[in-house]
């Protein structure tokens, strides 16, 4: 089964997005799979990214000093060229290429690129590179060339260096904004011809060093050579120079160690850097741990699918991005999970709601990575608290966009790169962040049953919340129910009513729900703890018996605003809104996916119109079952059926541009159950949106791993019909039609269970856990299963096959 994606040609206009999807990281830190020998100009951006790298800079932008807090991108340590001696240096787009290939090898975690060149006096080289950011031991990364002179002897040059001349440029649209954030400290040469570069950020004072040694090898022996060390500002490198015969395999080794003061453990990062490299042995030792480590998680993370092979591999790429951004080696770190991973410097490495998307695939697999994330949100809850008082609130508001400390990270302006104009940004008012932290909270508390989480840290957290949506409810005597007024909800394009001076929007239901359901929870909740906690916590929060009383008012009592026939409004006043003519900007511009962007440059506004950017209301139907929502619509005191569902997906898919990866995701999700077609189609378009880069070069400045981790989602809880509840894990299948079989392994309650399933029949085994029995529903019967115990179902009957 496929496990690598291969590049057999040289293309420069697609290396950008080639740098993004082959990017290795290991959770602490990645870097994007440029070329060693490039540097960043319109064709590459070698970038590196360290996990919690953060650092913040002002720039005046139309007369007002703007801050923005931006993923820093750290010295390049790939930096490796060859030359023969007195010739150029070997670069792809300036030589005759004979040969070219690259392959990210995903089950290894390894890039590999070869090819043969020629350069002006006739002389060919290969070159065969294998590179590797170490699963196993985080603060290594290594290159190692085969080098061959494929028709010449003489002597060759090798240039290997550390580069912290760096800016942030990876995004066009950021360029009027300060890129500057490295302070040079030193560079260095160590023991045994090694170097050492460190620099530190400007604002955050993040220390990096970076040490590394480079070596010559023939026939597994250390090859002759002269070593110079040269330095400059923020730059160092060994230029060793040695002889080549034609024909021969030279093996050039480069090993890189990273820390940085963000690190545990350590006494200083230089230090540690230097010791590292001291100590670690050759590439081939480390790449034989880093092999281990990722077969490890791949026993765990894989997802098997028969179909076509370009999906089966999809599904592995998505999942291999995810191990890159967080991993194991990520547990600890006081970091999120940011939107756009470890792979480029779009929304500057900020973590928004898309934890949403990516948890529900960690917590079945990774739980206590899980746990590490929500503890960096537990670890902010101060500056949440901040946030919710400076909008003269109670309880906890957590930002839309979060960086370091859990200050609020949005633009205030943003640039439509289509007009050239800067706009005000009021994308901040998605308080509905708050109660997606929320339901993770509380889903990762499903499948983890882990009570000294939700006792500890999840109840603080989902209390604050509760309480800060208690206090945004108002009571509107006319409508005898509670409102949410001035929020945006998952929709971005409407922040404001056509015209009006005032920010947000009245009653997004969408936003409206999820706080009756925040405040519901959160009663279920302190009963399930225990009963000192409940006491000591319910004191430090200041919460009275009066303010539980008032969140069960509300929950039962929220407005949930209507348009006619059961279509439930996005919010209040969307009736007034025109219609979008579709065709007609489609038959202008073919790609309307960023309509806003579109009519801001017309001098139009998106918000006149019903034209939504991404699924908002319709995230309802994503986040619960329609046995869910039916009781929730019920304890609102609102009518509502099954046939609701279908009906609103229609109404606003035909009023929505899928703006962001994560529209289609959540349309295919809710269609799974109405229009398998039209599901399916849309489970297509998230499994090659950055494959093949659909929103038209975004990808090239990240990933988006909200619809990577989301396809993996479908499969398991969509297509598997894998739902955890508070009683049991519940397996019912409904398997698309173009796939053959799912395998995949999931850990429930600590208890691992391998699932696979075709159209006929589903395998369950109880393979290991804490408890030698686990109950597991299938279809519509609860079985018990023992350790070590496989069963077979009939998936048409839900009977046994025994
Ligand atoms: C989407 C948001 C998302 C963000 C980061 C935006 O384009 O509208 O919902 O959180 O991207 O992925």
């Amino acid at each position: 089964m496929r496990f690598s994606i291969t590049y057999n040609e040289w293309i420069p206009k697609e290396q950008k997005l080639r740098e993004s999807l082959c990017t290795l990281g290991n959770g602490y830190i990645a870097t994007r799979g440029a070329a060693e020998e490039c540097v960043a100009d319109k064709i590459h951006y070698p970038g590196t990214y360290l996990a919690g790298g953060f650092d913040r800079a002002v720039t005046k932008i139309a007369d007002k000093d703007i801050e923005n807090e931006d993923f820093v991108n750290f010295p390049n340590w790939l930096c490796l060229k060859f030359r023969p001696e007195g010739g150029e240096w070997i670069d792809l787009d300036q030589m005759i290429i004979h040969h070219f290939q690259q392959v990210l090898d995903m089950k290894k975690g390894l890039l590999i690129r070869s090819f043969t060149v020629e350069d002006k006096k006739g002389r060919k080289t290969s070159i065969k590179s294998s590179r590797l950011v170490s699963m196993r031991e985080k603060h290594l990364a290594a290159i190692a060339w085969e080098l061959t002179a494929e028709n010449w002897s003489g002597k060759g040059e090798i240039c290997s260096a550390l580069d912290g001349r760096v800016i942030n440029g990876g995004v066009p649209r950021y360029s009027d904004l300060e890129s500057h954030h490295l302070e040079p400290k030193y560079t260095q040469e160590q023991k045994d011809n090694s170097i050492l570069l460190v620099v530190e950020t400007k604002q955050s004072n993040l220390v990096m060093a970076q040490a590394c040694s480079t070596n010559v090898y023939l026939n597994g022996k250390e090859a002759p050579m002269q070593l110079n060390i040269n330095q400059e500002k923020n730059y160092i490198e060994q230029m060793i120079s040695f002889d080549l015969d034609e024909g021969h395999q030279y093996k050039v080794e480069k090993i890189v160690s990273i820390y940085s003061s963000r690190d545990r453990a350590i006494t200083e990062p230089s230090h540690e850097a230097c010791m590292a490299i001291e100590r670690t042995g050759r590439f081939e030792e480390i790449a034989f741990r880093h092999f281990q480590a990722y077969e490890r998680l791949w026993h765990k993370a894989d997802i098997g699918i028969i179909d076509g092979d370009k999906n089966q591999l999809l599904i592995r790429l998505h999942i291999f991005h995810i191990l890159q951004t967080v991993s194991l080696n990520t547990i600890g770190l006081d970091v999120g999970v940011p939107a756009r991973g470890l792979h480029g410097e779009a929304y500057r490495g900020h973590i928004f709601w898309d934890e949403l998307y990516i948890f529900p695939y960690l917590n079945l697999r990774f739980p206590e990575i899980s746990r590490s994330l929500l503890k960096y949100r537990f670890f902010r809850l101060k500056e949440a608290r901040y946030i919710a008082s400076e909008r003269g609130k109670n309880g906890a508001l957590f930002p839309w966009q979060s960086g370091s400390n859990g200050r609020e990270e949005s633009q205030k302006m943003h640039l439509n790169p289509e007009s050239g104009n800067w706009i005000p940004d009021n994308t901040h008012l998605q308080s509905h962040i708050n109660s997606a932290i929320a339901y993770n909270i509380w889903h990762y508390y499903l499948a983890t049953e882990d009570q000294h989480f939700l006792s500890f840290f999840g109840t603080e957290i989902f209390c604050s919340i509760a309480c800060f949506w208690a206090s945004m409810a108002e009571y509107n005597e006319a409508k005898e129910r509670y409102e949410i007024k001035g929020v945006v909800g998952p929709d971005e394009y409407h922040t404001a009513y056509p015209g009006s001076e005032n920010h947000g929007l009245d009653n997004n239901a969408y936003t409206n729900v999820m706080a009756a359901w925040v405040l519901q929870k959160a009663i279920v909740i302190l009963d399930l703890i225990e009963k000192s906690r409940k006491r000591e916590l319910l004191k430090e929060l200041d919460i009275s018996n009066t303010e539980i009383e008032k969140w069960k008012e509300i929950s039962e009592k929220i407005y949930v605003p209507f348009l006619e026939d059961g279509i439930i409004a996005q919010f209040d006043g969307y009736d007034k809104l025109e219609e979008f003519p579709w065709e007609d900007y489609s038959k202008k511009y073919g790609d309307i996916h960023r309509l806003d962007r579109i009519l801001e440059k017309e001098g139009d506004d998106v918000n006149k119109y019903k034209a939504s950017k991404q699924a908002d209301l319709l995230m309802l139907f994503y986040l619960f079952t329609p046995s869910d929502i039916k009781e929730i619509f019920q304890k609102l005191g609102y009518e509502f059926n099954d046939s609701m569902i279908y009906k609103n997906v229609q109404y606003y898919n035909e009023r929505t541009s899928h703006g962001s990866t994560l529209s289609r995701l959540v349309f295919s999700w809710i269609q799974l159950r109405y229009d398998k077609e039209k599901s399916w189609q849309d489970f297509e378009q998230v499994l090659i949106s950055d494959f093949e880069d659909i929103q038209g070069g975004t990808t090239a400045e990240g990933i988006h791993l909200g619809a990577m981790a989301g396809s993996l989602d479908l499969v398991q809880r969509g297509f598997l019909g894998i739902e955890v509840n508070d009683k049991a894990l519940w397996i019912n299948p409904d398997i698309p039609e173009h796939i053959k079989k799912i395998t995949l392994r999931i850990k429930y309650r600590k208890h691992w269970i391998s699932i696979s399933a075709n159209h006929h029949t589903l395998k369950i085994s109880f393979e290991e856990g804490w408890s030698n029995m686990v109950h597991i529903g299938v279809i519509d019967k609860m079985y018990e299963f023992k350790q070590g115990e496989v069963r077979e179902f009939s998936i048409s009957s839900s009977s046994p096959v025994e």
